[in-house]
Parts: structure tokens; sequence; C-alpha cells
């Protein structure tokens, strides 16, 4: 009889995503009934976005819930096969490419040094574990909030990379009080958390105002956290340009919101020196 291949089913107890590097843990209220408030996200255009971030209420605390919308690797394939090739597998490159996936291996990576206490300071929005939503809170956010999750996009290949769970994804973080953005009163701090991430192997790549909240970073969905396979296969100078692309976007946000700074921005630049861990994905 054929040997039937091993899957990995993605089940509310294990740590995500299921490669090497980082993990993010299931959020430890799985089941609990979850009390939806408002949209947080509508100052930004829908077109584009990942998916939703809404307050929600469970278990007598307030949150924000980011809610994912399907991603498949497919409609990013002729980017990530420049780096990995034509035949790398695309359930791997959806560990490397999806927006949830990079939230999780971002904040498994910030877990991983608080709990080492290597790093004691919110550098970033804190996040508290993975949630698969149960299909009454999905059809609750379609019929309510006209939520579109994507799902078209769900094929075969796309069920097999997720480990035949289908089910929708979302990760609870704290919920951040105030506006979004950066000001000049605040701008070194804000920075000062965006290189100790950078220090800690993770990129975010989307450095802009909307992504700020109490100088403190609450998205990752297009971080790159090492070790990261596009990393790895790159050249050594893309690689390094790559690394350093949160520098140059802050720098660019800084001009954008008019902020002219005597923060020591540019000389941290030049302070990523290589780092002495040796991250190497499979
Ligand atoms: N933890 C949070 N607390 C309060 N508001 C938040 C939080 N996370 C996100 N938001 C709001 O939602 C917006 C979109 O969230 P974000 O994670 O950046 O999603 P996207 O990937 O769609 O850009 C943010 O710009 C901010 O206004
Ligand atoms: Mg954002």
């Amino acid at each position: 009889m054929p040997r039937r291949k091993a899957r990995v089913v993605s089940s509310p107890t294990a740590s995500l995503p299921p490669c090497p590097g980082p993990k993010l843990r299931p959020f430890r209220h799985q089941d609990a009934s979850i009390k939806w408030g408002p949209r947080l996200d509508t100052a930004r255009p829908e077109t584009g976005s990942q998916g939703f971030v809404f307050q929600a209420e469970i278990a007598s605390r307030q949150y924000a819930i980011k809610v994912f919308k399907f991603y498949h690797p497919k409609s990013n394939k002729f980017y990530w096969e420049t780096y990995l090739g034509k035949s790398y597998p695309l359930r791997k490159a959806l560990f490397y490419t999806d927006p949830f996936y990079a939230e999780c291996r971002a904040y498994g990576r910030i877990k991983e040094t608080r709990d080492e206490r290597k790093v004691k300071a919110n550098v970033a929005t804190r996040c508290h574990g993975y949630l698969f939503l149960r299909t009454e809170d999905m059809n609750f956010l379609r019929r309510e909030a006209g939520i579109d999750f994507d799902t078209n996009v769900i094929d075969e290949s796309l069920k097999r990379a997720l480990g035949g769970n289908i089910q929708v994804r979302a990760i609870v973080k704290d919920l951040e009080t105030g506006q979004t953005g950066v000001q000049k009163h605040n701008i070194e701090h804000a920075w000062r958390n965006v290189s100790l991430l950078n220090s800690l192997g993770i990129y975010n790549r989307d450095i802009r105002a909307d992504n700020f909240m109490n100088c403190r970073i609450v998205d990752f969905g297009l971080s790159w956290t090492e070790p990261h396979a596009i990393l790895d296969n790159a050249d050594v100078d893309e690689a390094r340009e790559q690394r350093l692309g949160d520098c140059a976007q802050f720098e660019e946000m800084a001009e954008l919101e008019g902020i002219k700074t005597t923060a020591k921005i540019p000389p941290f630049r030049y302070n990523l020196r290589p780092r002495k861990k040796t991250w190497k994905a499979a």
C-alpha cells in the first residue's frame, strides 16, 4: 500500500507557522465568545489591505483583532520565484509570504526575546496569539460588517498548503489608544523601536505613519523575520539592502510627515553590524 504523505494539521494547540524560525502560540481564549466592536482601520483604504481590524471584547477584556483575508502565494509568484526558484514548493512559499504568517513570525520572535529577557520595553504593540475564527463569528462579520474574506482564492493547492484548515485566521493584540502616526516629540523613540526590531532580525518593510501608534508598530503583515527563505536566497548585496530598508523608509516617512528632526536616524544605518547569530531557513 502506498504510504500516505504526512500532513501538517494546524490545530489550535500548534504554534504557527510550521517552518523553521519563530512561531506564534494560539490565543488562550480560543473558544471564548467574542463581542465584536467597531472597526479600527477605517482611516485607511480597503483596497490592497491584508484584512480588517476590529475592537473586540473577549473574557471581559478589550482587544484589537486583526482578521486576515485569505492569501494565495501564486498571486505573488513572480516575486518570490525570482529568489526561491521555480521548483520552490508553494506550501513553503506560503510560510514566508502570507501576511498572517509574517505577523506570527515577527510576534513569535518578539515573544522569544521577551521571555529570554533580552528586550524589556514594549517595542511593538503586544500580541496575545493567533485565533481561528469560529463559523458563527465568520458569518457574523460577513452579515453585520460586510466582510469579504477572499475565500474565492482558496483552491486545492492553498488548502493543502494550509494543512487542510480553511478557518479564517486572526491575531489578537493589545488595543492601542489615541491616533496613529509619529510626531516630532516622539519620532526618536519610534526609531529606537524600529532599530531594536531590526537588531532582533525583524524587518518591518512597511514603515509608514498609519502603522505606528504610541511609537509602536501595530502592523507586521509585510515583515520578514530571520531566518527568512528569501533573505537566505538573495545575493549578499540584495539581502543587505533589504535588511537596511526600514531605515530608508523611516527617513521617507519623517520627510512626508514634515518632521525635521535631529534624531539620530541616519547613523543607525551604519550601526547595523553583521549579526553574530546565523539564521538559516530550510
Ligand atoms: N492594536 C491596535 N489598536 C488600535 N488600533 C489599531 C491596532 N492595530 C491596528 N489598528 C488600526 O487599524 C489600522 C490598520 O491596521 P494594520 O494592522 O496596519 O492593517 P493593514 O495591514 O490593513 O494595514 C491601523 O492603521 C490602526 O489605525
Ligand atoms: Mg497597516
